[in-house]
């Protein structure tokens, strides 16, 4: 097959698109078809037009990209594509939207409202500890937790380095505090439960990308009721979203309260293909290798 890898772009996950672009791209030559890589600009239908490609690969991570842009377009195109579709994206990139479907559908997700950035200054929308993050990004951009020893002052300070000075408006959740796990799923399957264990403080973009500062433990160290949990979950939100291809669902876990402390905070439609990424480790412990992974995702886009 001739296909088109779409990586890079202008989202803040741009460096980590490019990273999971090159890996697909050794597994796409490796499997013995032809690759055009396009670091995404606006002149991409063009470039995509001229290149005519069998399929695209879509490797982008974040907005645009991730959030059914790039899929309206490719839609229009005829362009066969890897992953979710253009409403499933549309939905997914949005943190809340995203609970506005799952919840009714029985998924238990962390209650959370939009606040304006600007009203932080005059007080804590929540009670602390709680989680501010922009509603449609990535590994970890923009988030900050607000803790009750006053991380960022009390209140929030505007000359106080922090996600409020970037972004209009934010989705406020409570902090769950015990443990990180995440289900990915792949070909109508869920393929286990990792536990992330950062060496400091939390699972932010450094702990997410520099080897050696999280520990991946799979599967993870948690009762039966939980590790079947997750998957049920990923699978529910994977269909309640129509989601295509791979997605992967990220959960906190409070291991005080049992299964009822068990949250999913959101489901990644493109989820990381880097080095240090969830759903190429959680299929290799499955027996599948990255260029296997590859495969099916084409597979899936053309099913
Ligand atoms: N947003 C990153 C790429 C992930 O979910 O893996
Ligand atoms: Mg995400």
């Amino acid at each position: 097959l001739h296909v088109a890898v779409l990586m890079g772009g202008w989202s803040a996950e741009r460096d980590v698109s490019l990273m999971t672009g090159a890996d697909v791209i050794k597994a796409l030559e490796s499997l013995g078809h032809r690759v055009t890589a396009i670091d995404m600009a606006r002149d991409v239908a063009i470039k995509l037009a001229e290149a005519a490609p069998d399929i695209v690969f879509n490797a982008l991570h974040g907005t645009p990209g991730e959030d059914g842009s790039v899929q309206g377009m490719l839609d229009l195109m005829g362009l066969p594509y890897t992953h979710s579709g253009l409403a499933t994206s549309v939905i997914a990139i949005d943190k809340q939207l995203t609970k506005l479907l799952l919840v009714p559908g029985g998924i238990p997700m962390p209650g959370g409202r939009i606040v304006k950035s600007e009203t932080l200054y005059a007080g804590d929308p929540l009670p602390r500890p709680y989680v501010l993050k922009p509603v449609n990004e990535g590994s970890s951009v923009g988030v900050a937790i607000v803790t009750n020893e006053g991380n960022y002052g009390n209140p929030i300070s505007r000359s106080t380095p922090g996600p409020w000075l970037e972004f209009e408006e934010l989705l406020a959740e409570p902090y769950i505090r015990g443990r990180e796990l995440t289900t990915a799923v792949l070909g109508g399957e869920a393929l286990g439960v990792t536990e992330l264990k950062p060496k400091n403080g939390w699972y932010d973009y450094d702990a997410k990308y520099t080897d050696g500062l999280t520990e991946h433990v799979f599967p993870a160290d948690v009762p039966d009721e939980i590790a079947a949990a997750c998957k049920r979950i990923a699978l529910d939100a994977h269909r309640l979203l129509g989601c295509k291809g791979a997605s992967r669902s990220d959960f906190r876990w409070d291991d005080q309260l049992g299964v009822d402390g068990l949250f999913l905070l959101e489901v990644n439609t493109q989820p990381g293909m880097t080095p240090l990424s969830l759903l190429p480790e959680q299929a290799r412990h499955c027996g599948i290798s990255y260029p296997a992974l590859v495969q099916i995702l084409l597979d899936e886009a053309v099913k």
